[in-house]
């Protein structure tokens, strides 16, 4: 599939996805959601690099939201169907079997914020806002964003910013584990990709094993530990553990095949 408002590039064999509708603030449209969906759903399991970053085209926005004017057209069951496809595409995202990290370069509101929240580890610029504003425009976050700021920053403050529809500004968002780093602004890109790197020296499996744990702890139709025990039986029959273990031994770098 060619790409209209999705740019992939790839950098120190980082995938990078820059969002890429920058007259609308990189707003998340029909063609865009189709796009990541794509991306995530059909190239990111397959990719040879070691993660992904996500970012918005731009000096000014990560994604200011969805598409606010294309939204507003739709009714009822429109609606109720785009805000489920919506939260489906995020979940291919928080369950990509690498990591992904969001370097959220300026605005992330609404179905932005829900992007950022999506992706495994979010670094900010200094100058990045953060915010659920929907309550302002007579509707509710529909990408899952109720969700997951009660996962990241607790009930009491996603209440307060869900209701007030404020914006979290950089620093902040670092204070409630919101955003794991602030940078200055325009170093976010490359702190999400040295975040990459750190991991890229893993095992693979294991990687994507870590990442469904955690994230069964949140899906109330799973039970977290029964995955760990699973995974780390799995894992241990793999030849990558039989590596590392070796290079251990051996006091030498382990070569990760991912099987
Ligand atoms: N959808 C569509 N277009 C958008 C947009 C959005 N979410 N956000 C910004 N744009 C467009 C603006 O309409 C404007 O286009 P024009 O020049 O054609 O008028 C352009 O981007 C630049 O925006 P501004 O002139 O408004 O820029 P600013 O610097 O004055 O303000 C901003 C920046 C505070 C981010 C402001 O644009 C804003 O408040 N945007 C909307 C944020 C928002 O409410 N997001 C939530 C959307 S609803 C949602 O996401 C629902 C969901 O969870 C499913």
């Amino acid at each position: 599939m060619e790409y209209q408002n999705l740019v992939i590039s790839e950098k120190q064999g980082v995938s990078i996805v820059t969002v890429s509708r920058e007259k609308a603030l990189n707003a998340l449209n029909t063609l865009t959601f189709t796009e990541i969906n794509h991306f995530f759903g059909e190239v990111a399991p397959g990719l040879k690099t070691k993660g992904i970053v996500v970012t918005g085209a731009g000096e000014k926005a990560f994604v200011a939201g969805a598409d606010i004017k294309e939204f507003f057209a739709l009714k009822g069951e429109d609606a109720k169907w785009l805000s489920k496809r919506g939260q489906d595409i995020f979940f291919k995202v928080e369950n990509c079997n690498k990591p992904v990290v969001a370097a959220v370069n300026g605005f992330a509101l609404g179905g932005g914020c829900e992007l950022a929240m999506a992706c495994h580890i979010r670094v900010a610029s200094e100058k990045a806002r953060f915010g659920l504003p929907e309550v302002g425009l007579g509707i509710i976050p529909g990408y899952g964003g109720t969700q997951r700021l009660v996962q990241l920053i607790g009930k009491g403050k996603a209440m307060e910013y869900a209701l007030t529809g404020e914006m979290i500004n950089a620093q902040t968002a670092l204070d409630l584990g919101l955003a794991n780093h602030v940078v200055p602004h325009g170093e976010e890109l490359n702190k999400a990709i040295e975040i990459v790197l750190k991991t890229a020296d893993k095992g693979p499996l294991a990687l994507a094993a870590v990442i469904r744990c955690i994230n069964d702890n949140f899906d109330e139709n799973k039970n977290g530990f029964e995955t760990e025990y699973t995974l780390f039986g799995d894992i241990a029959l793999s030849e990558d553990f039989i590596e590392g273990a070796t290079a251990f031994t051996e006091k030498r770098k382990a070569a990760f095949k991912g099987v």
